[in-house]
């Protein structure tokens, strides 16, 4: 049995996408549980409906490294539209066992501040032709981990931050649950 948890601080369409990935391959025995920083995260209700546990972890909490205790032996880290930066004592704990899914082409659009809308009105105001998604390692800076890998989609000219995020999440669908299989296979 593996044990894999996912942290998200938003609507946790990416963490269901996940879960509901491996569902569908029972033969793959997997426990998962959720981590959010946000107590009014849709991805607390998904949790709820999917029975999964999830647990809410304040600030203080998270960066002392007595936090190891609570998430005891883990196979994976997933941060899944998670918006704190990890602290060094856990990606060196996890080191090549924390993964992030950003919704542009690293290393463009990436760093504090850039999640979300946030990142498509980016892309769209310098008038990029392309746009993607990437996962990648998680080290101790925002984005900055090996790339694993990337996938791109046009951007028309007529987009808006609404359409361009759903292609993006169409993108982190099909693409995030794939790695995740590979990681935890190899
Ligand atoms: C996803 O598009 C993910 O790439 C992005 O947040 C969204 C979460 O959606 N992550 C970042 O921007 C991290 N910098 P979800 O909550 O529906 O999965």
């Amino acid at each position: 049995m593996k044990r894999i948890l996912i942290f998200a601080s938003g609507s946790g369409s990416n963490a269901e996408n996940i879960i509901d990935y491996f569902w569908r391959r029972p033969n793959m025995s997997i426990r998962f549980e959720i981590f959010t920083n946000n107590k009014n995260a849709g991805v607390i209700d998904r949790a709820r409906r999917l029975h999964i546990p999830c647990a809410l972890i304040e600030r203080e909490q998270f960066n002392d490294e007595k936090f190891l205790e609570a998430i005891g032996e883990v196979d994976l880290i997933i941060l899944a539209g998670f918006l704190w930066l990890v602290p060094e004592y856990l990606t060196k704990a996890f080191s090549g066992k924390i993964i992030n899914i950003h919704p542009a082409l690293l290393p463009a659009y990436g760093g504090k501040g850039m999640y979300g809308d946030r990142v498509h009105k980016a892309v769209i105001d310098n008038k990029e032709k392309r746009s993607g998604i990437t996962i990648h390692h998680v080290n101790e800076k925002y984005d900055e981990g090996e790339v694993i890998v990337q996938a791109t989609c046009k951007v028309e000219t007529n987009e808006s931050p609404e359409t361009l995020a759903g292609k993006i999440h169409r993108l982190e669908f099909a693409y995030f649950p794939i790695v995740i299989e590979q990681l935890i296979e190899g």
